[in-house]
């Protein structure tokens, strides 16, 4: 083990958190910064997520890869820390990168990058690396880079060429890997591979062509059925009404995939999550069959380092894809079921004005309020509050518009904390969920048709919820997540 390694291993040993600060059922950083989640695979029964990693401060820094594991997608296991950037190959950084299993190995693959001076000038160069593990150990491939830039078409970046998804189909391997073309914008470069470790340029599946954002991060592919998904994380996006915001966002390209040609046709461009706080998401196949999406419940434009933590950086719950009338829907995992207690029911009410309810409230609940008939005005859900603080989930029925808001929340800095989204009712309501774990707050609209992620770092005893609505008829579901 590299010393860089183990003296990562050791820090964690030294500063994990304490249980009081964590949230109980997501993913977050054992102690310093971490970002996007990487190598979301399962190898030997179990599911592995790494994730970039500095272990040393709340900040981001050199990139290393943390890791933990789980069998049930809710309760996870902190491994050690499994990659430093310790060779010539990725003395900056090894950024993110994804997992498969081959021979018996769990084979990583991930962008290492480098930096030298020449003619006076700094030149930074990704390019893509892999080690192989038992699922704890990793010992990087001694040839590495088995993909760089110079395999991309002409005019492509030599700098911004990162972030490889691998996975397997039939007898062979295949990667896409985030870049800029020649006109600097998003393309994606589609790699083959026998044995992993010889690569050849395929196509580029699909480019930006400056609509959508710049460099085009973490891309994913993955077929539902016979729909094929494009999952990509663009940086400098500009907002088009309510659908996309400014800055870093994460959009989902539905269409179809020709195997054979190596074909990609796009259909329709949604975005994954109209939160403010959701990024570079990556996803896996499960034992059964689903397809599970994790994400950074972070921003580059938009995070907040926590105060009084020794960490910052937390994941969204896994979230189970499916394609519904040729739309992503999204819903957190069934496993989460299995923690559900103290079950509250609070049949059709009509509100006049505040309400709270016995039993419904907590910080660590999965709630569910059905919006059967509107008010005169606004409905608003006031959540993680106390005397001071709250947070808001704002339902316009005049704008179908429904709003997340944590101006309140107790923030210390004058940063952005709403977000819009165009909602419409099915079946004659709209469903608002709202899964709640201490800072995470993740909204999943009519049974997963869209999600809206967002950090809160409230104090911990506001915990009250109530209702506001002037006539409207809403009924409550709630159960309390307990690990
Ligand atoms: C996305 C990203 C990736 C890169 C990593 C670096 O959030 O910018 O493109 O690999 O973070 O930490």
């Amino acid at each position: 083990m590299s010393e860089a390694l183990e003296k990562a291993r050791e820090w964690e040993k030294m500063h994990c958190r304490t249980a009081v600060e964590k949230p109980f059922f997501h993913v977050c950083a054992p102690t310093g910064w971490i970002n996007d989640p990487n190598g979301f695979s399962q190898y030997k029964g179990e599911y592995h997520l790494f994730y970039q990693y500095h272990p040393y401060n709340k900040h981001w820094g050199p990139m290393h890869w943390g890791h933990s594991k789980t069998d049930d997608f809710i309760k996870w296991l902190q491994m050690p820390c499994a990659m430093a950037p310790d060779e010539a190959f990725d003395g900056q950084g090894c950024f993110s990168g994804s997992a498969v299993e081959f021979q018996g190995k769990h084979v990583l693959m991930y962008t290492g990058v480098t930096q030298k001076e020449k003619d006076g000038k700094i030149v930074i160069n990704q390019n893509q690396c892999i080690a192989f593990g038992d699922g704890k150990d990793y010992i990087k491939y001694p040839y590495n880079p088995v993909i760089t830039a110079q395999q991309m078409p002409q005019g492509s970046s030599k700098e911004d060429f990162r972030d490889p998804k691998i996975w397997k189909d039939n007898d062979k391997f295949y990667t896409i890997i985030g870049s800029r073309g020649e006109d600097g914008s998003g393309q994606l470069g589609l790699f083959e591979s026998e044995d992993i470790v010889n690569w050849k340029f395929v196509t580029i599946l699909e480019r930006c062509e400056n609509r959508y954002g710049k460099m085009w991060e973490c891309p994913d592919f993955f077929e539902i059925g016979d729909t094929a998904v494009i999952i990509v994380s663009p940086q400098e996006m500009q907002a088009e009404g309510l659908e996309f915001h400014n800055g870093g966002g994460t959009l989902a390209l539905v269409g179809n995939y020709n195997k054979k040609e190596h074909l990609f046709q796009r259909k329709k461009v949604t975005a994954v999550d109209y939160g403010l706080d959701f990024y570079a998401p990556q996803t896996l196949k499960s034992e059964d069959g689903r397809r599970i999406m994790i994400g950074w419940m972070q921003n580059w434009d938009t995070y907040l380092v926590p105060e009084n933590m020794t960490w910052s950086g937390i994941m969204t719950i896994p979230r189970q894809l499916e394609i519904r009338d040729g739309s992503l829907y999204q819903n957190p995992v069934r496993e989460l079921e299995n923690y559900y207690s103290n079950e509250v029911k609070i049949g059709k009410v009509r509100l006049e004005g505040e309400r709270s309810f016995e039993g419904i409230n907590g910080r660590s609940i999965d709630l569910t309020v059905e919006i059967y008939e509107d008010g005169k005005s606004e409905f608003s859900i006031r959540f993680a509050s106390n005397e001071y603080f709250y947070s808001e989930i704002i339902y316009s029925p005049e704008k179908e518009i429904l709003t997340f808001d944590r101006t309140y929340s107790g923030l210390v800095k004058d940063v952005i904390s709403r977000r819009s989204m165009k909602v419409k009712k099915r079946e004659g309501r709209i469903k608002v969920r709202l899964l709640l774990d201490r800072y995470t707050v993740e909204i999943f609209v009519n049974d997963g048709e869209q999600a809206m992620s967002s950090l809160i770092y409230t104090s911990l005893d506001a915990e009250k919820i109530m209702f506001y609505g002037d006539g409207s008829v809403i009924s409550i579901l709630k159960y309390d997540v307990v690990l």
